[in-house]
């Protein structure tokens, strides 16, 4: 048996701008290499967390852009390479090759993808998946279940939910493997 249990970590925000802000911390814990999974409804808050992220990494906010018809949008102006991919309206999985998916999958940067359900296979091995859901009762509530499993993504995962542990978000609580 060499399954390993996932290290999951548990934050609920109450605004658009502490979904921001999660992102903004996240990137400070990222590494080369590392993909971000983003997965829930329509307007859980995916572009807003990666937009976070993006504004994490040093990304100026007149720079981003939403990648929603050109599947990827790639920035090289932050303290790492990012390429933030929207897979909603991927038609067919050659798709992703015809962007040319295998140069921002190069472990020197970052990867941040919204609907990764579609490019399933694509993305792989340093994966931060991230589940976001409406809170029941509260429309600007959001659940985040941030987890990894893999060594590298683990760490950065690790150092982010250590880190915000105490910064008073409701709901955040780790389970180390
Ligand atoms: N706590 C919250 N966190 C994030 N967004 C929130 C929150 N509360 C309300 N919102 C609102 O929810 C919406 C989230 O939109 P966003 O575009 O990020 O969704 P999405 O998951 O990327 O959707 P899509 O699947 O269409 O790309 C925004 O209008 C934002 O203002
Ligand atoms: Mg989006």
């Amino acid at each position: 048996m060499n399954s390993v249990e996932p290290l999951v970590w548990t934050f609920e925000t109450a605004s658009e701008a502490e979904t921001e802000n999660l992102g903004r911390d996240l990137a400070d814990c990222l590494t080369p290499g590392v993909a971000l999974l983003l997965s829930g409804d329509l307007g859980c808050g995916k572009s807003v967390l990666a937009r976070g992220v993006l504004w994490g990494l040093g990304v100026a906010d007149d720079c981003i852009t939403s990648p929603t018809f050109t599947l990827v949008n790639p920035y090289d102006s932050g303290r790492l390479p990012a390429a933030h991919f929207d897979l909603y309206r991927l038609s067919a999985p050659e798709e992703l090759e015809l962007v040319g998916v295998e140069e921002y999958v190069d472990g020197r940067g970052v990867v941040i993808v919204e609907w990764p359900e579609r490019g399933e296979g694509e993305f792989f091995g340093a994966v931060i998946r991230v589940n976001l859901e409406d809170l029941p009762g509260n429309p600007q509530g959001r659940r985040l279940v941030f987890s990894a499993v893999e060594p590298l993504s683990r760490e950065c995962l690790h150092v982010f939910g250590e880190h915000n542990a105490g910064k008073g978000l409701r709901g955040g609580s780790g389970v180390s493997a």
